[in-house]
């Protein structure tokens, strides 16, 4: 038996061939968008490679069973969750990762995809005119004028309509805005280009939801039922035990599987970069969700000693009320990296302990751990000071 747990009285069913799956998934080096589905809708900072997603919901859950996200971010675990039949919950403290899944995993009819089509067509000619003084400029910091031009204009456009396919046009801005910052032009690009792609990244995204749909189908989940196979939660992990939503469920989550913010190591969820520095606050007033936390709020604490202990406290907090909302055989398995880890993933692990768990570690592995180096993960390049090599660990952790 490979698998053993620091806690003797515990059993493993855990197999040497979910360590080789979970292993190479882990090693899979490339974050893109090209997963297909409903990956391309939005570059969620720090998200899930959606094949270690698929393999980890796979080989620790059934069909059918409740599987929960207390960190969801942008919900690949959710989209991959859903298609392979497992009823999910995602739970994030930001709106905008809230409002990601939610479209991500929402089906469209055909009136919905017509109506969104003639949205963007109809904004692809309005928007090129040079006489745009019917658009009311929002004043957005830091978003290039011709891209808050556009984005203006073409959220008056979407006003009227129903708000499935709002949301739906708000999600095609968002992804339009993320290409038009990351450009690697040295400016920003005209109205005209926007105005060639914003159909282009409709249509893909209409496919890319039907082929999300029909994955949901194949595992038994059918168009209409989708929405009734997941439960999004715009709040804090802390304290869900008590939350009557998640006291609804019929049976008790067996499967945690996530990534939290990580110690030390500060990432932008909440901001789009201009020119690689310059922040905008555009992402949430496209999806007309709220905003006003800073960045400490998001990343579980700040980088000084006190939002360190900050983080510590969280992560306890966080997961002993996903203690009392496991099923008894449930397992926990998360990524997780740090600024520092020699200092910080025994504090990692005392607080799961304080959290309720134990460990279950693999004797089949030279150092006991599946890890994974991501040494070009975008937001440790960008990190200053004093930062550990990267390294992400897959833990695994069982209750008490
Ligand atoms: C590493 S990201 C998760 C990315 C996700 N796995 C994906 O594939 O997109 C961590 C997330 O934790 C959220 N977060 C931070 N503190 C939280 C808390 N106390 N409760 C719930 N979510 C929190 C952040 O907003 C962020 O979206």
């Amino acid at each position: 038996m490979p698998w053993i747990t620091t806690d003797a009285h515990a059993e493993s069913r855990l197999s040497g061939d979910t360590i080789r799956v979970l292993s190479e998934s882990l090693s899979t080096t490339a974050y893109t968008n090209s997963a297909g589905g409903t990956h391309s809708f939005y570059s969620y900072p720090a998200r899930f490679h959606p094949e270690v997603a698929r393999d980890v919901i796979s080989a620790f859950s059934r069909r059918g069973s409740w599987v929960l996200d207390p960190f969801m971010g942008g919900g690949t675990s959710i989209v991959e969750g859903l298609t392979l039949g497992r009823r999910m919950v995602g739970i994030d403290i930001n709106s905008l990762a809230h409002f990601v899944s939610d479209v991500r995993t929402q089906p469209l009819s055909p009136a919905d995809e017509d109506s969104v089509r003639r949205w963007a067509d109809r904004a692809a000619v309005r928007l090129v005119d040079p006489d745009l003084s019917w658009v009311e400029l929002a004043g957005i910091r830091n978003l290039p004028r011709a891209t808050e031009l556009f984005m203006a204009g073409a959220l008056q456009l979407a006003a009227d309509m129903l708000p499935r396919r709002r949301a739906f046009a708000r999600a095609a801005l968002l992804r339009l805005g993320q290409w038009a910052l990351d450009c690697r032009d040295f400016s920003a690009p005209r109205r005209s280009r926007l105005a060639e792609r914003l159909p282009a990244y409709v249509d893909d995204m209409i496919l890319g939801l039907r082929e999300f749909v029909a994955s949901c189908r194949e595992s038994g989940i059918s168009k209409n039922a989708i929405t009734g196979h997941r439960m999004l939660l715009h709040r804090s992990a802390a304290g869900i035990d008590r939350d009557s939503r998640i006291r609804s469920l019929r049976s008790k989550p067996r499967l945690v599987f996530t990534s939290p913010p990580y110690p030390g190591v500060h990432v932008l969820y909440h901001r789009w970069q201009y020119r690689g520095r310059r922040e905008t606050p555009a992402p949430y007033w496209i999806a007309n969700r709220t905003d006003g936390a800073g960045l400490s709020y998001y990343c579980g604490g700040s980088r000084t000693p006190t939002g360190i202990r900050n983080y510590f406290e969280m992560i306890v907090s966080a997961f002993s009320s996903v203690a009392r909302v496991l099923h008894r055989d449930g397992t926990v398995v998360q990524i997780v990296g740090f600024s520092r880890v020699a200092e910080q993933l025994p504090l990692y692990l005392t607080a799961m302990e304080q959290a309720g768990f134990y460990e279950v570690r693999s004797s089949d592995l030279h150092d006991d751990r599946i890890e994974r180096r991501v040494a070009n993960r975008k937001w440790y390049a960008k990190l200053q000071g004093d930062v550990d090599a990267a390294t992400e660990y897959l833990l695994i952790h069982r209750l008490r």
